[in-house]
């Protein structure tokens, strides 16, 4: 496996940082991850929109123009010969000596990208079958909205999920309702059939699949509301799923321990899964 990291190709193994990397020390960075289906990194535009926007709001220096970094993240999954997978771009504030404040004007941004193959087989019968789901108390930063690397809730909220043997956390806010997983986007399914997801401007971060199954579930003609939802109401919906490139859309079928509708991954989250890469660019 090839790393790309600040300007170089590198054998996977020997691929490394430096000690005062930012990144390292303070979370000071953001990311993105892409899905590679096909060969083709989906929807890549709308993920160099985002890093971009990270990077501004916290103001962090682009390490190179978004063309050169198109260049990159292509040039990695190709030397990877990645045909299905994911793409990982990590854009750090540099190195510098330790010390909170930002480092002296010119520090270069470090830039990682690595590749790797997914299991499609595996995810494919993971969305026959459909997730578990945990929820726990929201306790993340309000400024969500960026995708920073900063993630320690995000981990520990996993790590109680795989635990029990769920694939997810759900962040619940202190008004009750489901903000987003820790990596992915929350949807459930009315029982009259609305498909209802958190509006992107608190509480979670804007995901590209979410953008997407938007406009696929506008093209499918279903009824979308776009407001919070609380964990009594996702007990009691007909279906639920999760979003993000990492899983596209996978159907919940348990969340808390208790069975979500029928128990099985429901028609619409299947359907929104179907046609995904026939929406996505
Ligand atoms: N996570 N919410 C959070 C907190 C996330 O970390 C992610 C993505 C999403 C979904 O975003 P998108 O649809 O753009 O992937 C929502 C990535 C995949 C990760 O951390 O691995």
């Amino acid at each position: 496996r090839i790393a790309y990291v600040n300007g170089r190709y590198l054998p996977h193994r020997h691929a490394s940082v430096h000690v005062e990397d930012r990144g390292y020390q303070f979370a000071d960075g953001v990311y993105e991850v892409c899905e590679v289906w096909n060969g083709r990194l989906v929807d890549q535009r709308r993920h160099l929109d985002r890093l971009e926007r990270s990077l501004r709001e916290l103001s962090i220096a682009a390490p190179m123009s978004r063309a050169a970094l198109a260049g990159v993240l292509e040039e990695v999954v190709r030397r990877n010969g990645v045909r299905d997978g994911l793409v990982y771009l990590q854009v750090t504030r540099g190195v510098a000596r330790r010390d909170h404040a930002f480092p002296p004007a010119g520090t270069r941004p470090s830039v990682v990208v690595t590749a790797r193959r997914s299991d499609r087989r595996g995810q494919e019968a993971l969305a026959a079958k459909g997730v578990a789901v945990i929820t726990v108390p929201e306790n993340r930063w309000p400024r969500v909205d960026i995708k920073s690397t900063s993630l320690l809730p995000n981990v520990l909220a996993k790590q109680q999920a795989k635990e029990v043997g769920a694939r997810e956390a759900w962040f619940v806010d202190a008004e009750g309702n489901v903000t987003e997983g820790a990596s992915t986007n929350a949807w459930i399914v009315t029982p009259q059939k609305k498909i209802v997801t958190r509006p992107a401007e608190s509480g979670i971060l804007r995901g590209i699949t979410r953008t997407v199954v938007l406009e696929v579930a506008a093209d499918l003609g279903y009824a979308v509301e776009e407001r919070p939802f609380t964990v009594a109401e996702a007990l009691k919906a007909a279906e639920a799923f999760i979003t993000a490139a990492t899983t596209v859309v996978m159907p919940v079928v348990r969340i808390d321990g208790h069975v979500v509708g029928e128990g099985i991954p429901g028609p619409i989250a299947t359907s929104l899964r179907l046609k995904f890469h026939d929406f996505s660019e």
